[in-house]
């Protein structure tokens, strides 16, 4: 399948579920906390928190992007097979409507059955919980009991599986992590708290969870790396997206 082909069909899978197709952000981004745009979520933080209308906005409460990235906080990893500084991000979004079953349920349909990758090479993770926030049973029970994943197939982690805040404050939550080949693809995020500090902050107990009015969903999946999935390569490289590139430079 084709970077396009993947881009083309996630949007489409998620029109199919009533989302808005909403166009990247820009790099630089209105969001004053964060210096570059680090996911998807960036330009949709007001609208978790109740600040912007996403029904005034959007025509509804779900929306769909392909967001440009820029992260550096695994810079370190950059040159492995599968860390970018510079990336694309599938995401489908909701503002109070949707929650963990349907979220769930979309990620797996999507993975499993639009891009026909097989169940057995499928992993997941689940918030372990702390002083915090509660360990999340529900989400593990969504993937055991209804989805059907054997147990062994459920890791928890702790920080591994909560998102944020992005910059000194923001909407955050728990998240559920789909692995593929026991790499990681896609991350679904709950968002169900708002946190006055900064991540570090909340690491260190030094920062307060305050439920937020409404629940939220916030997802981001790496487009390169599920090409290199998807088009039998071993690096992203060697991917339709860097290869062009490569061989040109080769060329010249
Ligand atoms: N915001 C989360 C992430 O970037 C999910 O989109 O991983």
């Amino acid at each position: 399948m084709s970077s396009e082909e993947i881009r083309q069909s996630f949007i489409n899978f998620f029109k199919e579920q009533g989302h808005a197709v909403i166009a990247s952000s820009p790099l630089i981004p209105a969001d004053s906390s964060v210096l570059l745009t680090t996911a998807g979520v960036q330009q949709f933080k007001p609208y978790y928190t109740g600040e912007l209308n996403p029904v005034k906005d959007f025509g509804g409460r779900r929306v769909v992007s392909v967001q440009k990235c820029f992260r550096a906080t695994d810079i370190d990893e950059i040159g492995d097979e599968t860390h970018l500084t510079f990336f694309e991000m599938l995401g489908n979004f909701c503002f109070g409507d949707y929650w963990k079953e349907e979220a769930i349920r979309f990620g797996y349909e999507f993975i499993t059955k639009r891009l026909g990758i097989s169940p057995e090479r499928i992993s997941v993770t689940v918030f372990s919980g702390n002083a915090a926030a509660p360990k999340d049973e529900e989400s593990y029970s969504i993937w055991h009991k209804i989805i059907g994943l054997p147990k062994e197939k459920i890791k928890f982690a702790l920080w591994d599986n909560f998102w944020g805040p992005t910059g000194n404050k923001g909407p955050c939550g728990p998240t559920t992590e789909i692995y593929v080949d026991n790499v990681e693809v896609w991350n679904i995020v709950f968002n169900e708290y708002f946190c006055e500090g900064s991540r570090e902050d909340l690491m260190a107990g030094l920062a307060k969870l305050e439920k937020l009015k409404q629940n939220g969903i916030d997802t981001g999946m790496g487009l390169e790396r599920l090409a290199v999935m998807l088009q039998g390569v071993k690096n992203v490289f060697e991917t339709d997206l860097f290869h062009p590139l490569i061989s040109k430079i080769k060329e010249l």
